[in-house]
């Protein structure tokens, strides 16, 4: 029996082996191990590719959302309890640096059109302590429009987009700073190259963007022990700088962003047209320019639609069965939740199935699959 794998690291990143091998042993050659030539070439790269005017790389996605909010915190732009309306359905990333940074996240409900925070009811979430939004751009779908920019304008708020899943994605509508890429829409953007995102390092990596240079210039120091300049600590910071020898991976990589993007669209394309299964809800395509860094289908039997699908011979996986606020580590945290957003996302972690699309999956793959499941 064929099997469609859901995920295969190896044969993603095989066509880039040569270049990889080059590129790294360049890295071994210049005996500069920590920052250097690459770690800016990547930084660059991201800017062109976001419009915005700065990028700092750093250790990874989870470091890049912390040390924005530190940075704001740091700078007086937001006070310890501050309140970050960000969606209940999120990865649990995204609250961790809330948490981390002192501050206090608001769940607030997703659309369960988009899965995305719903912009529409932006304003049951907001509080006198409410100073920031956090956008999550899940699944490779931008998480931005009028209602969203106006609300954040109409209140005075920060917007700090988690872009870990979402790099390359074009919003509907201009962002603050009149751009439309994903992680250039708010303030800051942070971005994860975690080895299974769309742009993947070979390890962990990450990268705060943004178009403010002294937010950059903090988030820079910060990563770097709180040293604006050798051996002069302005920060109690940390050690969260970016490896050279994963931007020297990312460097070859970028380049073919768009073809591995185009790939996956054309894979969602196909699951779009040729599912139709009254039991599945496919995720709407229309919108926005999205990046399909996940293809989630919900289903109320979901894990009898997963069963079913492993015996025929096709991996799923499931982003993400337990939300953020159900995670041990949350029972004794301090969190706000607007309306049914905490239901609202148990739900969606009780129906959610994550389709294989990526590089690995080819045409022919998605249209068997697409037959599977329409035989469910
Ligand atoms: C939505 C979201 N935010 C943040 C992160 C954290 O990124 P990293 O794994 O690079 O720390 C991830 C990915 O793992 C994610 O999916």
């Amino acid at each position: 029996m064929k099997k469609y794998t859901f995920l295969d690291l190896g044969m993603i990143n095989s066509p880039y082996m040569a270049e990889v091998q080059e590129a790294v042993a360049r890295v071994i050659a210049s005996g500069r191990y920590v920052g250097g030539e690459e770690c800016r070439r990547l930084e660059s790269g991201l800017c062109e590719l976001t419009g915005a005017q700065e990028a700092v790389g750093v250790s990874n996605g989870l470091d890049a959302l912390r040390l924005i909010l530190r940075a704001w915190v740091d700078r007086g732009d937001l006070e310890k309890g501050d309140e970050v309306i960000v969606a209940s359905n999120t990865y649990i990333a995204s609250i961790l640096a809330i948490i981390d940074a002192g501050l206090r996240p608001v769940l607030a409900p997703a659309d369960p059109a988009t899965l995305n925070l719903d912009t529409s009811r932006l304003d049951e979430a907001l509080t006198p302590r409410t100073r920031v939004v956090m956008p999550v751009h899940l699944y490779g779908r931008a998480c931005w429009d009028e209602s969203l920019k106006n609300f954040v304008e109409r209140n005075g708020l920060l917007v700090i987009e988690d872009n870990a899943q979402a790099i390359g994605a074009r919003a509907v509508t201009t962002g603050l700073s009149g751009t439309y890429m994903t992680g250039g829409l708010g303030h800051a953007g942070a971005f994860s190259f975690y080895p299974t995102k769309n742009l993947g390092a070979m390890g962990d990596a990450g990268a705060v963007v943004t178009h403010d240079r002294d937010l950059a210039e903090r988030v820079r120091a910060l990563s770097n022990y709180g040293s604006d300049y050798r051996y002069h600590n302005i920060y109690i910071g940390g050690n969260c700088r970016l490896d050279p020898v994963q931007a020297a991976v990312l460097n070859v990589k970028l380049p073919y962003l768009e073809r591995e993007n185009e790939h996956r669209r054309m894979i969602a394309g196909i699951y779009d047209r040729e599912i139709y299964n009254e039991s599945i809800i496919k995720p709407s395509v229309g919108g926005c320019d999205m990046v399909w860094h996940q293809y989630v289908v919900r289903c109320a039997v979901r894990d009898m639609l997963r069963d079913y699908l492993s015996e025929a011979g096709v991996a799923t996986d499931i982003h993400y069965a337990v939300p953020p606020h159900r995670q041990p580590c949350m029972a004794g945290a301090d969190y706000g939740v607007a309306g049914d957003a905490a239901c609202q996302a148990e739900e969606i972690g009780e129906t959610v199935l994550s389709l294989p699309i990526s590089s690995c999956t080819t045409q022919e793959d998605a249209h068997a699959i697409a037959d599977i499941i329409n035989r469910f």
